[in-house]
């Protein structure tokens, strides 16, 4: 495998950054992941345009014009024979003696490109078989908007999820509204059918992917609502789901040792499912 690391194309294996790196000392950065399907690139501009605002909203600088960042993605795609997979993006401020501050003289901002292959099989049968997840108190800053990578609580949910037994996680606010899950957004389908997903206007990363469906979801004629939800409707939910760039839609069948409707992938996120690569450019 290869990777891009500031400016260069290098064996994975020896691949780094500096000690002084400040997305190392104080997660002092920004990230993207990006779908890969039958090679081509799943919503790269609105993948970009988020990233512009993650950046934007730390006072950082592009690393490079987007034409050249397209063409350095591309590049490692094709270097690492990437035709169904995932690529990860991220910018940082660069290295510089550690010191809280934003450097006097300016860095040169890090940017690394990773690339691989996704083994299908594995999120087919999350497909089929849907996932079970925990709930966990939000515990998290209020800036998830920022795709930043301070992933420190998101990293603790999903071990807790796993040692559970669970295989994910959803943060639920102390008035039990639902939030996201610990790398995806949540969706449902409502006891009426109305497809939901609560607003991303604050308190949630608002996901590519979620977007995305949300135009789906339309064309296939859903009623749907951007509304918030608590965790009595979504236990009594049709249907409930993860988004995210890596797994577009995952079915929910059990939360907190709880079965979600019958126990089984519901046939609303299929759909979506279906129709979300014909939309996605
Ligand atoms: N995570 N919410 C959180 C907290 C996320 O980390 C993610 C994505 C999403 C969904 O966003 P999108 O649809 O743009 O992928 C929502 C990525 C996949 C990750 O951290 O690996």
């Amino acid at each position: 495998r290869i990777a891009y690391v500031n400016g260069r194309y290098v064996p994975h294996a020896d691949a780094a950054v500096h000690v002084e790196d400040r997305g190392f000392q104080f997660a002092d950065g920004v990230y993207e992941v990006c779908e890969v399907r039958q090679g081509l690139i799943v919503d790269l501009t609105r993948h970009l345009d988020r990233l512009d605002r993650s950046l934007r909203e730390l006072r950082m600088k592009a690393p490079m014009a987007r034409g050249s960042l397209t063409l350095v993605i591309r590049e490692v795609l094709r270097r690492n024979h990437v035709r169904n997979g995932i690529f990860y993006l991220q910018v940082t401020r660069g290295a510089a003696r550690r010191d809280h501050f934003f450097p006097a003289a300016e860095t040169v901002p890090t940017l690394v490109v990773t690339a691989k292959n996704t083994d299908p099989a594995v999120v087919t049968k999350k497909y089929a078989n849907g996932i079970k997840v925990i709930t966990v108190p939000e515990n998290r800053w209020d800036r998830v908007d920022i795709k930043s990578v301070g992933l420190l609580p998101n990293v603790l949910a999903k071990q807790q999820a796993r040692d559970a037994g669970a295989q994910d996680a959803i943060y639920v606010d102390r008035n039990g509204v639902v939030m996201e899950g610990a790398s995806s957004n949540v969706w449902i389908v409502a006891s009426d059918g109305t497809l939901v997903t609560r607003p991303a206007e604050h308190g949630i990363l608002k996901g590519i992917t979620r977007t995305t469906i949300l135009d789906v979801a339309t064309r296939l004629g859903l009623k749907v609502a951007e509304r918030e939800f608590k965790m009595d409707e979504l236990l009594g939910a049709r249907e409930v789901f993860f988004s995210s760039a890596t797994g577009s839609c995952v079915p929910i069948v059990e939360v907190d040792g709880r079965t979600i409707a019958n126990g089984h992938p519901g046939t609303t996120s299929a759909a979506i499912r279906d129709a979300f690569f014909d939309i996605a450019e």
